[in-house]
């Protein structure tokens, strides 16, 4: 449950919401905040699915928006019939590898599409009482690029490594420029690897699930030992809450894990055998074979982690849900919803698999 909304929060608008964090998100803040109305704006790109907002389309309080934030002209007449008082900004292109093949796609959304959205405030919160107004943008850890010990914070200096990263620190800057320059009530929050229901099958975890069931190979970057610090979705929702109710305006938040960042990628993919291999009925050892290490992703940072002590401290904020049993169940949902499985795997997702898995990467040396 998210704690309530101060009474003068009526509406809010949440970008990227038939996504996997933003439906998450979505979905929590219905159940906890009745007299809050909520309204998604999605493009429905091949990451956003309405199947996601499943619960929340039957719920009085939610209203559904299409709209393509690099659109700024339809995004404006798209957001006009509403009166936000809190912004929470999750839409991006949000996959690395995609990043890699097409970064242009990548940059339009992640810079255009959130200085289209910083635009629009900008014009119809100008000449309001902006005092309980808030704009929550949410970015990555990966904007400080790859770290080999200890944690990066919200003062670590930027350093990304991929289109991906590179756009998120872009649309990062533009958000607290627009603080700087004309007082938008702007704060950003870091989050390490999300990992719970409704992950894109393009993600490590849900395509590793589904490879196993099928019996296909699992691909593993490179040697398998990176490092990502993982983090519940639900922790995620309810840190990204925390920040428009207690964060201060033009700072920002670092989430992390707190898993001391030692759970690699080829730990990940044993566990999830584990899993896959009881709901089978079979002996985890006849799915190992399965795991096979391919060609590294380009300028794959190796290990992220961050500190989340100022989350803490300031927003009261701390993990709730412990790796193991978190990570149990994600798997579990993704064994037990076979048609959620099929419904996100369309013709875009075969051609993806394919672009991204039998093609050499062809990086440079
Ligand atoms: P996702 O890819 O599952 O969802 C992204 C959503 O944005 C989709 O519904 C998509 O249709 C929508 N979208 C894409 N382009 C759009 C556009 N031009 N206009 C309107 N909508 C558009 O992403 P996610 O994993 O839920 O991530 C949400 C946010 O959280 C992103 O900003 C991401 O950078 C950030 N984040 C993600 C993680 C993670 O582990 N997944 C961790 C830290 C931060
Ligand atoms: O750290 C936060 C980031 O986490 C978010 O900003 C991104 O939006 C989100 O996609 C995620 O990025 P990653 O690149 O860490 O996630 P992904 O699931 O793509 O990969 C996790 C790790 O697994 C990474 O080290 C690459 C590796 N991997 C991934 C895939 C898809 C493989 O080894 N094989 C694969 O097939």
């Amino acid at each position: 449950m998210l704690e309530r909304a101060p009474s003068q929060v009526k509406q809010i608008l949440v970008t990227g919401g038939a996504g996997f964090i933003g439906s998450n998100f979505i979905d929590l803040v219905l159940e906890s905040n009745h007299g809050v109305s909520v309204v998604c704006l999605d493009s429905l790109s091949y990451a956003g699915n309405v199947v996601n907002l499943e619960s929340a389309v039957k719920h009085p309080n939610f209203a559904f928006v299409k709209a393509d934030l690099c659109d700024g002209d339809g995004l404006g007449s798209a957001l006009d019939p509403f009166d936000f008082d809190w912004v929470f900004h999750f839409a991006a292109e949000t996959h690395v590898d995609r990043s890699i093949h097409e970064p242009k796609i990548t940059v339009m959304t992640n810079v255009i599409g959130t200085l289209n959205l910083l635009e629009y405030f900008r014009g119809h919160w100008l000449n309001e009482d902006q005092c309980h107004k808030r704009l929550v943008h949410i970015s990555t850890d990966e904007v400080y690029g790859s770290i080999q010990d200890g944690l990066f914070s919200e003062t670590s200096r930027y350093k990304p490594s991929s289109p991906y990263s590179a756009s998120k620190a872009g649309s990062d800057h533009l958000v607290t420029a627009y603080f700087t320059t004309f007082g938008l009530p702007t704060l950003t929050t870091w989050c390490t690897n999300n990992y719970g229901p409704r992950q894109h099958p393009e993600k490590l975890i849900p395509l590793m699930t589904i490879h196993a069931l099928e019996g296909k190979p699992l691909p593993v970057y490179g040697d398998g030992l990176q490092v990502r610090d993982w983090l519940h979705v639900h922790d995620h929702a309810a840190g990204v809450w925390q920040t428009a109710l207690r964060g201060k305006v033009g700072e920002g938040y670092c989430f992390s894990g707190g898993l001391e960042s030692t759970v690699t990628n080829l730990d990940v993919v044993n566990q999830i055998l584990g899993a896959v291999s009881a709901h089978l009925k079979v002996e985890k050892s006849e799915l190992d074979g399965l795991i096979t290490h391919v060609e590294d992703r380009l300028g794959h940072d190796r290990r992220y982690a961050l500190d989340s002590r100022k989350a803490a401290a300031e927003l009261g904020w701390t993990p709730k849900v412990p790796f193991q049993s978190g990570f149990a169940k994600t798997v579990e949902w993704y064994l037990n919803n076979p048609e959620w499985m099929r419904e996100v795997q369309g013709t875009d997702y075969k051609d993806w698999l394919s672009r991204n898995y039998s093609q050499p990467k062809g990086g440079h040396q």
